[in-house]
């Protein structure tokens, strides 16, 4: 990410706060794995996308119009003994120089120094509800300054959240942010790719999930951006289903759901394959219908469109096709309207994608679907999912099929970040003919 990306969102943040006003952000917590190992750290996102700071114990406050400087990063001081153990700090030099903060202090200087910055400012923006613990401290520093009010100190009177502005900003993408989001995806795609091509019956579903984080990793991927689903047979009909652990059985379908997190942006790609490498006549039938949804779908993702047209013309596609096998039966204007295709596609087409894959920002405004507008990135993800159940023909048992690319709007019309992975019977079955 350039540089210059962060000052300006944070200049655009400052901006819409407005003076006397002040901005909290705490990066994320560390989370113990077991004793004494911790999770792999991963900074909180809106803390991130103002800072660029990667490191733990680290709060950001932003104060608009403050003389002494508008950005005061509280962060871990360096430590040569800690560093030889744990890995290099910026130190609050470096908060200054290469994260550009105008102050730097120690974290553990935070409870002297905050009530001080919240001296005579109105209203204090800050996300409520993530971390109870650092909300009962930032309680305690407004009540230190109230407590100085006979000292002629004028306290906080407002708490307002972030969220309003910070993930309204974070809804629109800027130039750079399409950059990663676009990495993101091709990296995902060359590792759908490398699974797609791998796969045979007998295999494990972890061996996929090494092949997918395999070329995440080994492409700059560091992570992925939520656990990899990688589900054959039965457990392609398991929304979430993680445990990728069972053995992959010829004429059986997989559904493969994996995403790299590159610089921070998420990709959240799905694709389903014939295990053998050739999809059955019941299994190409289900595709098919998901497949024609999902293009109808991302044909719907235009500028002025409303959120919910992609949903609409998926569930029409969907409920149509479910009629032509049988599946459903009656008419299907009625069967929209009583949501009969809920029993078998019972998830919405998408949602927005950026720093979290379910990323933040309103989904309707004042009631209604939002307007769809360039920079917004969204996934269109329809999905089919036939269980072993009675009342459903056998023929269609355990067969669970989802496609899923990432969209970005632009001005006139869309972009499939995620188009280097094919999706078309003939495409799959060939790339997995070799
Ligand atoms: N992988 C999570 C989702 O598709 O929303
Ligand atoms: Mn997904
Ligand atoms: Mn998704």
């Amino acid at each position: 990410m350039d540089a210059k990306e962060f000052p300006r969102r944070r200049k655009r943040l400052m901006d819409m706060m407005g003076d006397d006003s002040i901005a909290i952000l705490p990066t994320s917590s560390v989370h113990m794995r077991n004793r004494d190992i911790e999770h792999p750290f991963r900074p909180d996102s809106d803390f991130y996308y103002l800072s660029g700071y990667p490191e733990p114990e680290a709060v950001a406050v932003l104060i608009p119009g403050r003389p002494a400087g508008e950005y005061v990063l509280f962060c871990r001081d360096k430590d040569p003994k800690m560093e030889i153990w744990y890995g290099r700090r910026a130190g609050l030099e470096g908060a200054c120089d290469i994260y550009a903060a105008d102050d730097a202090f120690p974290i553990e200087d935070m409870d002297d120094i905050l009530p001080g910055l919240l001296e005579d400012q109105d209203r204090i923006y800050y996300n409520m509800g993530n971390d109870q613990a650092f909300d009962q401290r930032v309680i305690g520093w407004v009540n230190q300054v109230r407590e100085r009010i006979r000292a002629g100190v004028h306290a906080p009177e407002e708490f307002i959240s972030l969220n309003h502005l910070l993930h309204d900003m974070r809804l629109y993408k800027s130039r750079q942010e399409i950059k990663a989001l676009r990495q993101a995806a091709r990296i995902s795609a060359v590792a759908h790719k490398r699974a797609a091509q791998a796969c045979q019956p007998g295999m494990m579903e972890y061996q996929l999930e090494a092949e997918l984080v395999h070329e995440f990793i080994h492409q700059g991927a560091r992570s992925p951006a939520y656990p990899p689903i990688v589900g054959s047979g039965a457990n392609s009909c398991i929304l979430h289903y993680i445990e990728n652990a069972e053995e992959m059985r010829d004429g059986d379908i997989l559904l493969i759901d994996a995403g790299a997190e590159y610089e921070g942006y998420a990709s959240d790609i799905s694709r389903t394959l014939p295990v053998n490498g050739k999809f059955n006549e019941a299994q190409k039938a289900i595709y098919n219908i998901v497949l024609k949804a999902q293009l109808a779908a991302i044909e719907q993702v235009q500028p002025g469109n409303h959120w919910i047209d992609p949903h609409d013309a998926a569930v029409k596609v969907i409920t149509e096709g479910l009629v032509a096998l049988g599946i459903l039966k009656g008419r299907v204007r009625t069967l929209i309207k009583d949501k009969a295709y809920t029993k078998y596609y019972m998830h919405r087409t998408g949602h927005w994608l950026g720093m979290d894959v379910h990323d933040v920002g309103d989904y309707k405004i004042d009631g209604d679907w939002r307007m769809l507008e360039p920079g917004m990135v969204m996934t269109v993800e329809p999905g089919l999912y036939l269980p072993a159940a009675r009342g459903l023909a056998r023929k269609w048992w355990n067969i669970g099929v989802r496609i899923e690319d990432d969209v970005l709007v632009t001005r006139d019309g869309h972009d499939v970040l995620s188009k280097d992975m094919p999706k078309t019977v003939a495409e799959i079955e060939k790339l997995m003919a070799h």
